[in-house]
């Protein structure tokens, strides 16, 4: 399998990108898959939510101005599978410096190419081979649509859109499918593609999140998941411990949830039946407490 690189993005703040971002990642790598979490927020969210410091010169930002290799500022997360280029706040700068960058929109795609194709792996195992290319690469985006999440889109293959059951969500999702769009029509990454839009922070209870839900499966109606992530307090305390939520609460509903959006991610698209996990690499799932409801 080839890497397939994976961006989150939603250019409004509290949507949970980073929450969404941070438990595929940890379930993927839960998986057994190889994943690589990129930290393209200044913010760096996604960076302390896996216990990690900001590290300074240690994000993407020398990489996208081309005066580094983006390889090395790849950490080990301290969870098996799953490596993080983390974020750091000067990456706040790097909006400025990129823009008057050639190519400005494309840094991050050529930063991550060599990556995706496992050619610069640094990383060698005791028996001096180089480790395997990783199978995900996901870029946590900041809440914008700046020039940090135009390199994202334009440098991965699909995207996710988290999004909350609220009113106006189906004016913000316009607005960031548009931009798709321009994306694919600069000629940036012309085969961008919309993986599908997750509903988070669900509560079945309200009407308004259930009527929110019904317009956004009638405008895209093989694009959103069905599994819906919902509002639960554990998800909002995983990350001041510094834990995914499949390590901060295992056996939790919040984690089975991203763990079957992580099955719908391994299928072909939202609702898609998964590739049968590896007996050897499947989460142990003895008898969990509660199973993801799907709307
Ligand atoms: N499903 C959820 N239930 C409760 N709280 C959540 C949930 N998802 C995210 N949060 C919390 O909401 C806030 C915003 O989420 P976050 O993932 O950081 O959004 P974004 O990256 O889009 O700004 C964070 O404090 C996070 O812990
Ligand atoms: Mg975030």
């Amino acid at each position: 399998m080839s890497t397939r690189s994976i961006a989150v993005a939603n250019q409004k703040g509290g949507v949970g990108k980073t929450t969404t971002v941070v438990s595929l990642a940890a379930c993927l790598a839960e998986r057994g898959k190889r994943t690589l979490l990129v930290d393209l927020d200044p913010q760096a969210n996604a960076t302390s939510a896996l216990g990690l410091e900001k590290l300074e010169g240690g994000s993407v930002y020398q990489a996208l101005l081309g005066s580094a290799q983006l390889a090395d500022s790849i950490r080990p997360s301290g969870y098996d599978n799953l490596d993080i280029i983390p974020s750091e706040v000067d990456l706040a700068v790097a909006e400025v410096d990129v823009a008057r960058a050639e190519n400005y929109l494309q840094r991050l795609q050529f930063a991550l190419t060599p990556i995706a194709a496992g050619t610069t792996a640094t990383e060698a195992t005791a028996t001096g081979t180089v480790a395997p290319p990783y199978d995900f690469i996901l870029v946590d985006c900041p809440p914008s649509l700046g020039i940090l999440t135009m390199n994202a889109l334009a440098a991965v293959d699909g995207v996710i859109i988290p999004m909350q059951a609220e009113y106006f969500a189906l004016e913000g999702l316009a607005v960031i499918t548009r931009v798709l769009q321009q994306v694919r029509d600069s000629g940036a990454n012309a085969s961008l593609e919309l993986l599908g839009i997750v509903l988070t922070m669900y509560d079945a209870r309200t009407n308004l999140a259930q009527q929110v839900a019904a317009e956004v499966r009638k405008h895209f109606p093989d694009k959103v998941y069905k599994t819906v992530i919902p509002r639960t307090v554990r998800l909002a305390e995983a990350p001041s411990f510094g834990k995914p939520i499949t390590r901060y609460d295992p056996h939790s509903y919040a984690a089975n949830c991203y763990r079957s959006l992580t099955e719908e991610l391994l299928g072909v698209g939202p609702g898609a039946a998964a590739e049968p996990a590896s007996p050897t690499l499947a989460a142990p799932s003895a008898s969990p407490p509660s199973t993801p409801a799907t709307v």
